[in-house]
Parts: C-alpha cells; sequence; structure tokens
C-alpha cells in the first residue's frame, strides 16, 4: 500500500542519498514509474499536480497508485504537488494521498505560516507527509507562472522561523532552480543550501529538477536535498516516444503500441534519475 514519504525522506536526509518525486500525468506513467523503482530496488514518490487530480480524478490516481504498490516491492509515497487550495489538499487526503505540498510561496511569509499552519492541522492527526515552500521557483508549472524576475531564492534565517512556527516535515527551499527547461545552465546557490540545511534538519526539496546537470544534481543531494522532483524530462521523455512512433510508422494507430514506447522510455528516464540521486538499492 502507499505510505507516508515523510520516513523515506528523513532516511535519506541522514543517510545523504535522495528520493525522486515524479510528476505523473498518466495512469500508466505511474507504472512505469513504479516499475523502474521496483527493478532498482528503490523508494519512489509519485505526484500529480492539481491539473492532473482534475484531469484523472483524485479516486483514479489513488487507485492505480495503490494498486502499483502492492504488486511491487518497493515503498511508494502518493504526493499532491504545489497546491495552493485547501479544498483540493482535503479531497486528495480524503481520496488517500500520502502527501501533500501546500504551495503559499506567493503569498507574504506570515500568509505562507498561516496557510501552511491550516493543513498542518488536519496532517498532524493523519499519517501523511506535508510540504511547504519558501521564496518563490522560477519557470512554469500546471497554472502558477513565476517570470524570471519574480523568481526570489529562500531566506535562511526565515527558513528556521517558518519550521518553527508550522513544524511542517519537509521544506522546499528555493535556491536558484526553475520549472522546465533552462535557458543556459541553472544558477544553483549551493551556499545557501549549506546555509538552510546547517540550520534545518528537516529533509530539503529540490524542485525544478529536470535538466540540471548530473555533478549538480549531486552536489544538492549531498548537502541536504533529499526530494527531487521530476517533471518536464519524464513527460518530454513519455511524449518524445510517441511522437517519434508516429514520423516511423505514421499508419500504426494501435494504442499499445505507441503508449507501451512511451512507457518504456518514461521507464528508462526513471531509473537513471533514481540511480542519479543514489537511491538504487535503498528499498
Ligand atoms: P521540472 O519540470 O523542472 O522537472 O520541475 C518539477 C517540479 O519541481 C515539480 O514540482
Ligand atoms: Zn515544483
Ligand atoms: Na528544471
Amino acid at each position: 500500500g502507499l505510505i507516508s514519504s515523510t520516513p523515506m525522506l528523513e532516511k535519506a536526509r541522514s543517510e545523504g542519498f535522495g528520493i525522486v518525486a515524479f510528476n505523473v500525468h498518466s495512469l500508466d506513467m505511474i507504472y512505469a514509474v513504479v516499475e523502474a523503482a521496483d527493478e532498482v530496488k528503490a523508494p519512489v514518490i509519485l505526484q500529480t499536480t492539481v491539473g492532473s487530480v482534475k484531469s484523472l480524478g483524485a479516486e483514479n490516481i489513488v487507485a492505480a497508485a495503490e494498486k502499483a504498490s502492492n504488486q511491487y516491492n518497493v515503498p511508494v509515497a502518493l504526493h499532491l504537488d504545489h497546491c495552493t487550495e485547501y479544498s483540493v489538499i482535503v479531497q486528495c487526503i480524503r481520496a488517500g494521498y500520502t502527501s501533500v505540498m501546500i504551495d503559499a510561496s506567493m503569498h507574504p511569509f506570515e500568509e505562507n505560516v498561516r496557510k501552511t499552519n491550516q493543513v498542518m492541522e488536519i496532517a498532524k492527526h493523519l499519517d501523511i507527509n506535508v510540504e511547504a515552500e519558501l521564496g518563490k521557483v522560477g519557470g512554469v508549472e500546471d497554472d502558477i507562472v513565476v517570470s524570471d524576475e519574480d523568481a526570489q531564492k529562500a531566506v535562511p534565517a526565515e527558513c528556521v522561523e517558518f519550521i518553527k512556527r508550522t513544524k511542517v516535515p519537509t521544506l522546499a527551499p528555493a535556491i536558484g532552480t526553475a520549472h522546465g527547461i533552462y535557458k543556459g545552465e541553472p544558477d544553483i546557490d549551493f551556499i545557501r543550501i549549506q546555509e538552510i540545511a546547517h540550520l534545518v534538519e528537516v529533509p530539503l526539496v529540490l524542485h525544478g529538477g529536470s535538466a540540471i546537470p548530473d555533478e549538480d544534481v549531486k552536489r544538492c543531494v549531498s548537502l541536504g536535498m533529499a526530494k527531487m522532483n521530476v517533471s518536464t524530462e519524464l513527460k518530454n521523455a513519455y511524449s518524445a516516444a510517441i511522437r517519434n512512433h508516429f514520423i516511423e510508422t505514421p499508419e500504426a494507430l494501435d494504442p499499445r503500441q505507441y503508449l507501451s514506447k512511451a512507457k518504456n522510455a518514461a521507464k528508462d528516464l526513471a531509473q537513471s534519475k533514481i540511480t542519479l540521486v543514489g537511491c538504487a538499492g535503498k528499498a
């Protein structure tokens, strides 16, 4: 069954490895990710944005994730990514999500604390993880659009204050990465990660995991980024396989053919990211 991501992330933080959280956009992507994790014996996090909850339905996502987690022998958590709406958080918790992100990073600090505490109020009685964000991660994720000028790094002292006042078990501090594929190379603030990790013990979350150079990913993980979110690269691998199928064989319209290619491409990408963060064999 699905489990909370808190214990697996705490273990990853204390042992210095990472766990990848993959954004899935269809039910077969859930299987691609869980099968990839099973093949390399790694714990894994499935996550969906609010957009995917709306397009697939929370119950369908939970049912497929639950089934996949029972079929394979690795720890699997199901997380709601970048949610700004309290009602959707409640809906997903009721449906069976084992982790939720309350993203109030677009609000001033006090409002972020208040909105996070509102979610902590329900979560603390349940065995589920909660993630909050400080600073603003640039780029586009679903309906959340943050321009380069508006992107803002997390302030270390605020991270301490935030954890003290919310007791949130997982924190995503913006440190220079962005959602999507970078124009150049990301300008990651390693000093800042180090400062924050030195001040707070909770597992930290690296957003915008796609297209970060491998060496930078490893450095982030070694500094305390215990969860790495990957969306764009998984989505691109999946869709490119379908595009290639239709370029090579435009007449082959049996969905089972192109969907199995897409699933395999997603699976390969997932395995390489899991291995990159040092998570293979940690299940
Ligand atoms: P990427 O799309 O850059 O992988 O970012 C993923 C993410 O942070 C999801 O929350
Ligand atoms: Zn993100
Ligand atoms: Na990115």
